[in-house]
């Protein structure tokens, strides 16, 4: 079957963001938080407490939290790597987190200068301080699929990645597809390994035009939490082949049609992304917006 609610998790201002090469001002980006909240988002993935060397573009994340107008009832999480980001968004307030490990060998040395293995010491006391804040603490794990290293990743090793995350202490846990090339069978068959559902969420990247495809066999196996980015902007800098998230609205297209409540409003949605793809000088890549930006 299929559930009657899904929770839609927005990373437009992050994964959406961060790959831009030209910087959006401040105010654009608070303002692009706020016309989401104003759609109906009740979780926004603000920005990342990153090295600013490494992503430029969310330099500014304490400067935006600093403006944000936070909204009773909205929950705005923000990426954590390691202790120095905490105190960061310790400092501004942030009251959820979320850690990002890797799945693969390869792409935990270029994405966060670690080992498969030494990531966890990296996160470990992250968790545990944040917790001990009673902050919060999402855990996504990247290239559950494959990766453009090492090919396909084995099923085993994104269980056992993200067992040893959900152990921390983790209340979530996003399996990503960070370059876009699972496929529905695959999807459920990762989901089942994990044996629960329950503390599930997905994230697909629509480099090969799977992510729809992909979340419908994720909601069949049981995930009611879908992360996807205003527009299908956005992208992992140090993954090259990654390219835009299953789009916001194509997502909401989809749910609406099979009856599933959002409490999104697709046309605020939809006039979102039209704003932003002025901003950014380029049309948005959603099927959805398109279609329905001309009408
Ligand atoms: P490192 O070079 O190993 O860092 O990078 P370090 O711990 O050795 O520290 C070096 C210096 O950086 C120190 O300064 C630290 O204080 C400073 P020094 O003492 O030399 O003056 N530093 C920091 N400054 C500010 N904020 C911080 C911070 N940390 C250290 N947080 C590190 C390790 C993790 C920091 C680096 O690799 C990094 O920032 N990586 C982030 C990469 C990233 O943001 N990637 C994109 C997000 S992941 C993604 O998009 C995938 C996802 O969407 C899911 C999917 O699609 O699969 C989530
Ligand atoms: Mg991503």
């Amino acid at each position: 079957g299929l559930p009657r609610r899904v929770t839609v998790y927005e990373v437009g201002p992050r994964d959406g963001l961060q790959n831009e090469a030209a910087i959006v001002p401040v105010e654009v980006k608070a303002e692009f938080i706020d016309r989401l909240a104003d759609a109906g988002h009740t979780v926004i993935e603000a920005t990342s407490f990153v090295h600013p060397r490494w992503v430029p573009q969310l330099a500014d994340a304490g400067e935006l939290l600093t403006r944000l107008d936070r909204r009773p009832g909205v929950r705005y999480p923000v990426l954590v790597p390691n202790e120095r980001g905490l105190d960061r968004a310790l400092e501004h307030g942030v009251t959820e987190i979320a850690v990002f490990a890797s799945a693969t060998e390869t792409f935990a040395a270029k994405n966060l200068n670690r080992t498969l293995d030494s990531q966890f010491e990296m996160f470990e006391p992250v968790v545990s301080r944040a917790l001990q804040h009673g902050v919060q603490v999402r855990a996504y794990v990247s290239m559950c699929f494959g990766d453009p290293w090492e090919g396909p990743t084995p099923i085993e090793q994104v269980v056992a990645v993200g067992e040893r995350l959900l152990g921390l202490g983790c209340h979530e846990l996003s399996l990503g597809d960070t370059i876009g090339v699972g496929t529905p069978g695959h999807v459920t068959a990762l989901i089942e390994a994990f044996g629960s559902p329950e503390r599930l969420a997905v994230h697909f990247h629509d480099t090969y035009g799977q992510a729809l495809g992909n979340t419908l066999a994720a909601l069949r196996a049981g995930v009611t939490t879908v992360d996807a980015s205003t527009g299908g902007i956005g992208g992992c800098p140090y993954a090259e082949s990654a390219t835009g998230n299953l789009a916001t609205e194509d997502l909401v297209w989809m749910l609406e049609g099979l009856g599933i409540e959002t409490g999104l409003d697709l046309d605020k949605l939809v006039s979102t992304s039209t704003w932003l793809a002025d901003r950014l000088g380029r049309p948005s890549p959603s099927r959805v917006v398109q279609a329905l930006a001309k009408g």
